[in-house]
């Protein structure tokens, strides 16, 4: 499996054999994920949150048509009555139920269709000569729209009354890491990148950032120890939580994470329609940020901003370089992260040494994704590209950073600067958190 694209200097049959191995990739997913389910299950709404999972199929399918077939090709529409059915901001997720929608069979028809000619498109079309088309970018874009939606359907999967339909083996287990948190020495590094070939618009430019000393955990925050902020009675004290995340406890009368019950003493989950005991030692998800917040400020600690999360997994303190990943530079392989729904849960804390990065911090790619304490935002040098609805419009105070992925993403949708935002208080997505701390005075010369 490759994650990233060959080298910008590479000739263009290499890009062209990439982008059909990341395009099929993304297109067994989504058929995994929709044929795993009758057609009625297709086109039900399992929570207002969420789109029919027939609606995600055959809006990949219109993404890959506008851009591929119709921008980059020059080719006649596979259709052209379906534009606004499928645009996402024309429909709010509550409503989609309720359009004339292209049926289960209609949608797969359409996305085979839209694939064939892509697969032309890709044959014929030059690779270079506009922005679109270098690097393949546009290529690029689509098939990490469609494993973004493909985690997204994943999530509606895990929302989803009923019993088990997706099956996959258990992740490698946890191993004991040598320091529960580490310093992260001040000083400038670079932050965003000019030169990963498929990045998107809100990842650019490289920028240097200066970030003061501070010290992050070497993993996620588990569900034993989230499970001790409950039994301390967290939810049920307003000092630490925010205005806005005591408002949102209160009204939706949060007591634990989404999909938890509790049992006598024991906690239990919901996990694709499975009930299983809550396992200690694996990463906490199903949290909103509100909720991460509240567990930092009782534990004495706080959530990283993003640009500490992005020095601690791409500083190099040998080179005072950023990488690619927390690793290195190599491709995101199975040695390095719970990544592309191979396994359907994160994994304990230490089952990747691999992957951490030169401080040792681990697991930032991968298993969960991590609330951040940052807005998101358009970094210093921002110009929207190709479409200002993927980032530029959500912009500003009401959308959190999350970042590294989960075990829901696929590796061409993730990267070391790779961002994710949502609501703060959203908690179906595959979302945990890693506490970070100030140094005390005098603890770091
Ligand atoms: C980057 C995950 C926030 O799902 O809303 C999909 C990705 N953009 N289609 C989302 C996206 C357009 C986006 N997130
Ligand atoms: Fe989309």
């Amino acid at each position: 499996m490759t994650a990233s694209p060959p080298a910008p200097d590479v000739p263009p049959e290499r890009w062209r054999a990439h982008v059909a191995e990341v395009l099929t990739r993304a297109r067994d997913r989504s058929q995994l994920l929709t044929d795993a389910v009758d057609d009625d299950d297709l086109v039900r709404q399992h929570s207002p949150l969420m789109s029919p999972l027939v609606w995600d199929l055959a809006h990949v399918g219109n993404q890959e048509e506008l851009w591929l077939v119709r921008n980059v090709g020059g080719r006649v529409p596979v259709r052209c009555d379906i534009d606004q059915l499928y645009d996402a901001f024309k429909h709010a997720r509550a409503e989609r139920p309720f359009l004339p929608l292209l049926g289960p069979a209609g949608a797969r028809t359409y996305v085979r269709e839209v694939r064939d000619k892509v697969l032309d498109v890709l044959a014929h079309s030059p690779l270079e000569g506009r922005r679109l088309l270098e690097n393949a970018f546009a290529f690029g874009m689509v098939a990490q729209h469609e494993q973004q939606h493909d985690e997204t359907m994943l999530a509606t999967h895990q929302l989803r009354v009923g019993g088990a339909v997706l099956h996959a083996s258990p992740p490698p287990p946890g191993t004991g890491l040598a320091a529960a948190e580490v310093l992260v020495p001040g000083g400038p590094f670079t932050m965003g990148t000019s030169t990963e070939p498929w990045a998107l618009d809100n990842e650019r430019p490289a920028h240097v950032v200066e970030v003061a000393p501070f010290f992050i955990d070497t993993a996620a925050v588990t569900n034993r120890a989230y499970q001790g902020f409950i039994e301390a009675g967290g939810y049920d004290q307003p000092r630490w939580w925010s205005a806005a995340g005591w408002a949102h406890r209160q009204e939706a009368a949060l007591s634990a994470p989404r999909f938890w019950q509790r049992e006598g003493d024991t906690w239990w989950r919901l996990r694709f329609g499975i009930r299983e005991p809550v396992p200690p030692a694996e990463p906490v998800m199903h949290v909103c940020f509100h909720e991460a917040q509240a567990y930092a400020m009782w534990a004495g600690r706080r959530l990283p901003t993003e640009a500490e999360w992005e020095k601690a997994a791409r500083w190099d303190p040998a080179t005072g370089q950023s990488r690619r990943y927390p690793w290195g530079d190599e491709d995101p392989g199975e040695q390095y992260a719970n990544l592309g729904q191979r396994h359907l849960r994160p994994a304990e804390a230490g089952a990747y040494p691999r992957g951490a990065s030169p401080l040792g911090v681990n697991q930032l790619i991968g298993d969960v994704w991590e609330w951040t304490s940052s807005d998101f935002g358009g970094y210093p040098g921002f110009a929207a590209f190709p479409y200002r609805e993927y980032s530029l419009v959500f912009f500003g105070a009401d959308y959190k950073v999350l970042r590294g992925g989960s075990f829901g993403s696929d590796a061409v949708a993730v990267r070391g600067t790779f961002r994710n935002w949502d609501y703060p208080i959203r908690a179906q997505i595959f979302a945990g958190f890693r506490c970070a701390r100030d140094p005390v005075p005098g603890e770091v010369g």
